[in-house]
Protein backbone atom coordinates (compact mmCIF):
# COMPACT_ATOMS: atom_id res chain seq x y z
CA UNK A 1 0.00 0.00 0.00
CA UNK A 2 0.74 3.86 -0.38
CA UNK A 3 1.26 6.34 1.79
CA UNK A 4 -2.09 7.64 2.76
CA UNK A 5 -0.90 11.38 2.64
CA UNK A 6 -2.95 13.88 0.65
CA UNK A 7 -0.85 16.26 -0.82
CA UNK A 8 -1.22 19.44 0.67
CA UNK A 9 -2.37 21.37 -2.66
CA UNK A 10 -5.35 18.58 -2.98
CA UNK A 11 -6.44 19.00 0.52
CA UNK A 12 -6.62 22.85 -0.13
CA UNK A 13 -8.71 22.73 -3.24
CA UNK A 14 -10.94 20.70 -1.01
CA UNK A 15 -11.31 22.84 1.52
CA UNK A 16 -12.00 25.89 -1.05
CA UNK A 17 -14.67 24.00 -2.25
CA UNK A 18 -16.24 23.01 0.71
CA UNK A 19 -16.07 26.72 1.53
CA UNK A 20 -17.86 27.15 -1.69
CA UNK A 21 -20.63 24.73 -1.31
CA UNK A 22 -20.99 25.94 2.37
CA UNK A 23 -21.45 29.01 0.94
CA UNK A 24 -23.91 28.53 -2.34
CA UNK A 25 -25.96 26.27 0.34
CA UNK A 26 -26.13 29.55 3.24
CA UNK A 27 -27.48 31.53 0.02
CA UNK A 28 -31.64 32.16 0.58
CA UNK A 29 -33.48 30.34 -1.91
CA UNK A 30 -30.93 29.60 -4.49
CA UNK A 31 -34.33 27.72 -6.00
CA UNK A 32 -36.60 30.65 -7.10
CA UNK A 33 -33.51 33.15 -7.76
CA UNK A 34 -31.89 30.84 -9.73
CA UNK A 35 -34.01 30.31 -12.08
CA UNK A 36 -33.28 32.74 -15.22
CA UNK A 37 -35.71 33.60 -18.25
CA UNK A 38 -32.70 34.18 -20.52
CA UNK A 39 -32.15 30.38 -20.28
CA UNK A 40 -35.32 29.09 -19.45
CA UNK A 41 -38.16 31.81 -20.97
CA UNK A 42 -40.63 33.28 -18.99
CA UNK A 43 -41.00 31.95 -15.14
CA UNK A 44 -44.69 32.84 -15.05
CA UNK A 45 -46.83 30.21 -16.33
CA UNK A 46 -48.88 30.69 -19.23
CA UNK A 47 -52.28 30.56 -18.92
CA UNK A 48 -55.16 30.29 -22.01
CA UNK A 49 -58.99 30.37 -21.10
CA UNK A 50 -60.33 30.00 -25.25
CA UNK A 51 -61.55 28.10 -25.92
CA UNK A 52 -61.94 26.40 -22.19
CA UNK A 53 -60.64 28.24 -19.00
CA UNK A 54 -58.14 27.13 -18.48
CA UNK A 55 -54.86 25.53 -19.97
CA UNK A 56 -51.52 26.42 -18.29
CA UNK A 57 -48.31 26.29 -19.79
CA UNK A 58 -44.92 26.14 -18.40
CA UNK A 59 -41.63 27.12 -19.96
CA UNK A 60 -39.93 25.33 -16.74
CA UNK A 61 -40.91 22.29 -17.36
CA UNK A 62 -39.82 22.40 -21.25
CA UNK A 63 -36.71 24.15 -20.69
CA UNK A 64 -34.96 23.43 -17.48
CA UNK A 65 -37.23 20.16 -16.98
CA UNK A 66 -36.91 18.42 -20.31
CA UNK A 67 -34.09 20.14 -21.90
CA UNK A 68 -35.71 21.72 -25.05
CA UNK A 69 -34.49 25.06 -27.01
CA UNK A 70 -36.19 27.88 -27.82
CA UNK A 71 -36.61 27.44 -31.67
CA UNK A 72 -37.92 23.88 -30.26
CA UNK A 73 -41.13 25.85 -29.74
CA UNK A 74 -40.50 29.43 -31.20
CA UNK A 75 -39.79 28.09 -34.88
CA UNK A 76 -43.14 27.89 -36.05
CA UNK A 77 -45.22 26.27 -33.44
CA UNK A 78 -45.65 29.16 -31.27
CA UNK A 79 -45.32 32.96 -30.99
CA UNK A 80 -43.03 34.54 -28.33
CA UNK A 81 -46.81 36.65 -27.29
CA UNK A 82 -48.96 35.02 -24.86
CA UNK A 83 -51.96 34.74 -26.15
CA UNK A 84 -51.82 34.48 -29.73
CA UNK A 85 -52.27 30.87 -30.03
CA UNK A 86 -55.43 31.54 -28.36
CA UNK A 87 -57.02 34.08 -31.00
CA UNK A 88 -56.30 31.38 -33.66
CA UNK A 89 -59.87 29.77 -34.30
CA UNK A 90 -57.94 25.99 -34.58
CA UNK A 91 -56.70 26.35 -31.15
CA UNK A 92 -58.49 22.92 -29.53
CA UNK A 93 -57.90 19.59 -29.44
CA UNK A 94 -58.95 18.26 -32.89
CA UNK A 95 -56.34 20.37 -33.67
CA UNK A 96 -53.54 18.72 -31.13
CA UNK A 97 -54.47 15.35 -32.36
CA UNK A 98 -53.57 16.65 -35.83
CA UNK A 99 -49.90 17.55 -34.55
CA UNK A 100 -50.49 21.21 -34.05
CA UNK A 101 -49.87 23.39 -31.35
CA UNK A 102 -48.65 21.36 -28.24
CA UNK A 103 -49.87 17.86 -29.91
CA UNK A 104 -46.45 18.61 -32.51
CA UNK A 105 -44.67 17.03 -29.04
CA UNK A 106 -47.71 15.24 -27.06
CA UNK A 107 -48.33 12.99 -29.36
CA UNK A 108 -47.54 9.89 -27.29
CA UNK A 109 -43.76 9.22 -28.52
CA UNK A 110 -42.07 12.64 -27.44
CA UNK A 111 -44.21 13.45 -24.75
CA UNK A 112 -47.23 12.25 -23.04
CA UNK A 113 -50.32 11.69 -25.64
CA UNK A 114 -52.86 14.94 -26.00
CA UNK A 115 -55.73 12.52 -25.39
CA UNK A 116 -54.64 11.09 -22.14
CA UNK A 117 -53.85 12.86 -18.51
CA UNK A 118 -56.20 16.09 -19.54
CA UNK A 119 -55.59 17.47 -16.21
CA UNK A 120 -52.15 17.90 -16.84
CA UNK A 121 -52.80 21.14 -19.37
CA UNK A 122 -56.32 22.06 -17.90
CA UNK A 123 -56.60 23.07 -14.37
CA UNK A 124 -60.47 24.35 -15.41
CA UNK A 125 -61.84 27.33 -13.47
CA UNK A 126 -60.67 26.09 -10.20
CA UNK A 127 -57.44 26.04 -10.36
CA UNK A 128 -57.06 28.81 -12.74
CA UNK A 129 -58.73 31.01 -9.98
CA UNK A 130 -56.53 29.50 -7.49
CA UNK A 131 -53.31 30.17 -9.90
CA UNK A 132 -54.61 34.00 -10.70
CA UNK A 133 -54.76 33.97 -6.54
CA UNK A 134 -51.67 33.05 -6.20
CA UNK A 135 -49.19 34.72 -8.75
CA UNK A 136 -48.95 38.34 -9.42
CA UNK A 137 -51.63 39.11 -11.29
CA UNK A 138 -50.86 40.62 -14.99
CA UNK A 139 -53.58 42.50 -16.10
CA UNK A 140 -55.61 39.62 -18.48
CA UNK A 141 -58.42 41.76 -19.23
CA UNK A 142 -61.39 39.18 -18.01
CA UNK A 143 -62.69 37.65 -20.82
CA UNK A 144 -66.17 38.54 -20.65
CA UNK A 145 -67.46 35.25 -22.17
CA UNK A 146 -70.94 36.46 -20.57
CA UNK A 147 -74.20 35.59 -21.58
CA UNK A 148 -76.54 38.41 -22.31
CA UNK A 149 -77.52 37.36 -26.04
C1 LIG B 1 -42.30 23.58 -25.41
C2 LIG B 1 -42.56 24.80 -26.10
C3 LIG B 1 -41.79 26.05 -25.74
C4 LIG B 1 -40.43 26.18 -25.54
C5 LIG B 1 -39.36 25.12 -25.61
C6 LIG B 1 -40.21 27.58 -25.28
N1 LIG B 1 -41.40 28.25 -25.32
FE1 LIG B 1 -41.65 30.26 -25.05
N2 LIG B 1 -43.68 30.05 -25.30
C7 LIG B 1 -44.30 28.85 -25.54
C8 LIG B 1 -45.72 29.08 -25.59
C9 LIG B 1 -46.77 28.01 -25.79
C10 LIG B 1 -45.93 30.47 -25.42
C11 LIG B 1 -47.26 31.21 -25.45
C12 LIG B 1 -47.67 31.44 -26.90
C13 LIG B 1 -49.11 31.80 -27.10
O1 LIG B 1 -49.86 31.99 -26.13
O2 LIG B 1 -49.51 31.87 -28.27
C14 LIG B 1 -44.61 31.06 -25.23
C15 LIG B 1 -44.37 32.40 -25.02
C16 LIG B 1 -43.12 32.95 -24.82
C17 LIG B 1 -42.86 34.35 -24.55
C18 LIG B 1 -43.93 35.45 -24.44
C19 LIG B 1 -44.39 35.56 -23.01
C20 LIG B 1 -45.42 36.66 -22.84
O3 LIG B 1 -45.78 36.91 -21.68
O4 LIG B 1 -45.90 37.24 -23.82
C21 LIG B 1 -41.51 34.50 -24.41
C22 LIG B 1 -40.76 35.78 -24.12
C23 LIG B 1 -40.93 33.18 -24.58
N3 LIG B 1 -41.93 32.26 -24.81
C24 LIG B 1 -39.58 32.92 -24.50
C25 LIG B 1 -39.01 31.66 -24.60
C26 LIG B 1 -37.59 31.42 -24.46
C27 LIG B 1 -36.53 32.50 -24.19
C28 LIG B 1 -37.42 30.07 -24.61
C29 LIG B 1 -36.14 29.28 -24.52
C30 LIG B 1 -35.38 29.50 -23.33
C31 LIG B 1 -38.74 29.49 -24.84
N4 LIG B 1 -39.67 30.48 -24.83
C32 LIG B 1 -38.97 28.13 -25.04
C33 LIG B 1 -43.72 27.63 -25.71
C34 LIG B 1 -42.38 27.36 -25.60
C1 LIG C 1 -41.39 20.81 -28.49
C2 LIG C 1 -42.14 19.77 -27.80
C3 LIG C 1 -43.25 20.16 -26.86
C4 LIG C 1 -44.30 21.03 -27.08
C5 LIG C 1 -44.61 21.82 -28.34
C6 LIG C 1 -45.09 21.04 -25.88
N1 LIG C 1 -44.56 20.17 -24.96
FE1 LIG C 1 -45.26 19.80 -23.08
N2 LIG C 1 -43.74 18.50 -22.75
C7 LIG C 1 -42.77 18.16 -23.67
C8 LIG C 1 -41.86 17.21 -23.07
C9 LIG C 1 -40.67 16.55 -23.78
C10 LIG C 1 -42.31 17.00 -21.76
C11 LIG C 1 -41.70 16.09 -20.69
C12 LIG C 1 -41.99 14.65 -21.00
C13 LIG C 1 -43.39 14.24 -20.64
O1 LIG C 1 -43.92 14.70 -19.59
O2 LIG C 1 -43.99 13.45 -21.39
C14 LIG C 1 -43.48 17.86 -21.58
C15 LIG C 1 -44.20 17.93 -20.41
C16 LIG C 1 -45.38 18.66 -20.26
C17 LIG C 1 -46.15 18.73 -19.05
C18 LIG C 1 -45.73 18.10 -17.73
C19 LIG C 1 -46.52 16.93 -17.33
C20 LIG C 1 -46.12 16.49 -15.95
O3 LIG C 1 -46.98 16.49 -15.09
O4 LIG C 1 -44.94 16.19 -15.76
C21 LIG C 1 -47.25 19.50 -19.31
C22 LIG C 1 -48.37 19.85 -18.37
C23 LIG C 1 -47.13 19.96 -20.67
N3 LIG C 1 -45.98 19.43 -21.21
C24 LIG C 1 -48.04 20.78 -21.30
C25 LIG C 1 -47.88 21.31 -22.58
C26 LIG C 1 -48.80 22.21 -23.21
C27 LIG C 1 -50.10 22.72 -22.60
C28 LIG C 1 -48.30 22.49 -24.45
C29 LIG C 1 -48.86 23.39 -25.50
C30 LIG C 1 -49.18 24.74 -25.09
C31 LIG C 1 -47.04 21.77 -24.58
N4 LIG C 1 -46.83 21.06 -23.43
C32 LIG C 1 -46.24 21.79 -25.69
C33 LIG C 1 -42.66 18.63 -24.96
C34 LIG C 1 -43.45 19.60 -25.54
C1 LIG D 1 -50.93 18.68 -23.90
C2 LIG D 1 -51.94 19.50 -23.28
C3 LIG D 1 -53.38 19.07 -23.33
C4 LIG D 1 -53.92 17.85 -22.96
C5 LIG D 1 -53.19 16.64 -22.45
C6 LIG D 1 -55.34 17.97 -23.15
N1 LIG D 1 -55.67 19.20 -23.62
FE1 LIG D 1 -57.55 19.88 -24.05
N2 LIG D 1 -56.77 21.66 -24.66
C7 LIG D 1 -55.43 21.98 -24.66
C8 LIG D 1 -55.26 23.30 -25.26
C9 LIG D 1 -53.94 24.03 -25.44
C10 LIG D 1 -56.56 23.76 -25.60
C11 LIG D 1 -56.93 25.12 -26.23
C12 LIG D 1 -56.82 26.25 -25.20
C13 LIG D 1 -58.03 26.41 -24.30
O1 LIG D 1 -59.14 25.95 -24.63
O2 LIG D 1 -57.90 27.08 -23.23
C14 LIG D 1 -57.49 22.70 -25.22
C15 LIG D 1 -58.87 22.75 -25.40
C16 LIG D 1 -59.75 21.77 -25.05
C17 LIG D 1 -61.19 21.83 -25.24
C18 LIG D 1 -61.95 22.96 -25.93
C19 LIG D 1 -61.68 22.93 -27.42
C20 LIG D 1 -62.16 21.68 -28.08
O3 LIG D 1 -61.33 20.98 -28.67
O4 LIG D 1 -63.35 21.36 -27.97
C21 LIG D 1 -61.72 20.68 -24.73
C22 LIG D 1 -63.18 20.30 -24.67
C23 LIG D 1 -60.61 19.88 -24.22
N3 LIG D 1 -59.43 20.58 -24.44
C24 LIG D 1 -60.74 18.64 -23.64
C25 LIG D 1 -59.66 17.82 -23.31
C26 LIG D 1 -59.80 16.45 -22.80
C27 LIG D 1 -61.12 15.77 -22.53
C28 LIG D 1 -58.53 15.97 -22.62
C29 LIG D 1 -58.11 14.59 -22.17
C30 LIG D 1 -58.66 13.48 -22.94
C31 LIG D 1 -57.61 17.04 -22.98
N4 LIG D 1 -58.33 18.12 -23.41
C32 LIG D 1 -56.23 16.92 -22.90
C33 LIG D 1 -54.40 21.21 -24.19
C34 LIG D 1 -54.50 19.91 -23.74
Amino acid sequence: MKGRNIPFGKFFSLLVLAGVLILAVGKPSVADEGYDEDTYGPAKPIVWTKPVKAVVFQHKIHTMGAGLECNSCHDGIFQMEAGNAESKDDFNMQSLYKGNYCGACHDGSMAFASNTRCTSCHIGVQGYNKMMGVTAKHGEGEEGHGGGH
